[in-house]
């Protein structure tokens, strides 16, 4: 059912790292992410932001770069552990036909630029400027107290085809969404937890959430409520709820360009090579949740596309039961 993984793959990437969003006002979506999620500001200018999380050290987890134009993901970041992981990277993307190419991030040791083969812009270093963690500093501490970045999830238009790129790059399944020999939805991970990049089947590639932990579950309601007194209690694009895969407790909010942010809390441990994915069956992508209603038909289908990216759709469209559907399922059995 899933592709073999290669556990001694040929370079090493450790975790998810960062995300690069183009923002329509710098300024609103600096307080976004400050005043309502808790991210501490590492350094910022008149066109760049650079934030991080309260437990981490490393310089950026989100940088946030105004734009004139349309408010895409540029990039997301994963690290690699050394400086020669890069330079396998770069031969083995260039040998793939792949693109690769080296850039110049402030604040980041060499930087390598790659896309996977739909075209998912992705950017490796092993390096950041050290910051101060700053989970001890209670007195500046905002928002949801945001702790880390823990993973992305991309739309890709072959499930299949993605998780096995991402399988000969040492990624292994923590769980899965298919039905019958269909792949729907790969969470696979690096870092030993649950998550570092979940791919899900849909028009891509685009970046339709990334993720940060908070330390206490109480801190997803006091998102919510500061969203809502900031004017954005109607970006609450779904839950506070309980998620099938990893278990997580759950919110997702819309950033002022319709970028997706999920706060979770922490999930369990996967690093053992003899645990087996575990498989969810479902027909669609819309019974992975514990309880609560299905999430609107905007939480499976907006997504953010990436820079410059060429779209495309999956062999079958995904039919999810969303809760336009499900209500107008609800209003005609009361009928009925
Ligand atoms: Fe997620």
């Amino acid at each position: 059912m899933l592709p073999a993984v290669d556990l001694k793959p040929p370079f090493n990437i450790t975790r998810a790292s960062h995300i690069v969003l183009h923002v329509s006002d710098l300024k609103k979506s600096r307080d976004f992410y400050v005043k309502i999620i808790g991210l501490v500001v590492s350094d910022e200018t008149a066109t760049e932001c650079y934030l991080r999380g309260l437990t981490e050290a490393g310089h950026h987890s989100l940088v946030l770069v105004q734009t004139q134009g349309e408010a895409t993901c540029r990039r997301i970041g994963f690290r690699v552990y050394f400086d020669e992981d890069l330079d396998v990277a770069f031969k083995w993307f260039k040998d793939q036909g792949l693109p690769a190419a080296w850039a110049e991030v402030p604040y980041q040791g060499r930087t390598l630029h790659v896309e996977d083969p739909f075209g998912t812009k992705l950017e490796l270093c092993a390096h950041m400027t050290v910051r101060e963690r700053m989970f001890l500093k209670f007195e500046q501490f905002t928002g949801a107290h945001a702790q880390r970045l823990d993973h992305f999830q991309i739309f890709a238009p072959d499930t299949y085809k993605s998780c096995e790129f991402y399988s000969r790059l040492g990624f292994r399944n923590s769980e899965y969404l298919a039905h019958g020999d269909k792949l729907l939805g790969a969470f696979m991970y690096r870092k030993g937890t649950c998550l570092d990049l979940a791919i899900v089947e849909n028009t891509g590639p685009k970046m339709h959430h990334f993720a940060y932990i908070i330390p206490e579950p109480q801190l997803i309601f006091t998102a919510c409520d500061l969203a809502g007194n900031f004017g954005y209690g109607g970006s609450v694009d779904r839950g506070p709820g309980r998620h099938g895969p990893g278990g997580m407790l759950y919110v997702y909010l819309l950033d002022p360009d319709g970028h997706r942010i999920e706060l979770c809390d922490g999930h369990y441990q996967t690093i053992d090579t003899e645990v087996e994915p575990v498989r969810w069956e479902a027909a669609s992508l819309s019974t992975n949740v514990r309880w609560g209603l299905p999430a609107t038909e905007r939480w499976y289908s907006h997504a953010s596309p990436f820079e410059g990216a060429v779209l495309n759709k999956p062999e079958k469209a995904p039919s999810p039961l969303t809760l336009e559907t499900y209500i107008q399922q609800q209003i005609a059995a009361k009928a009925a």
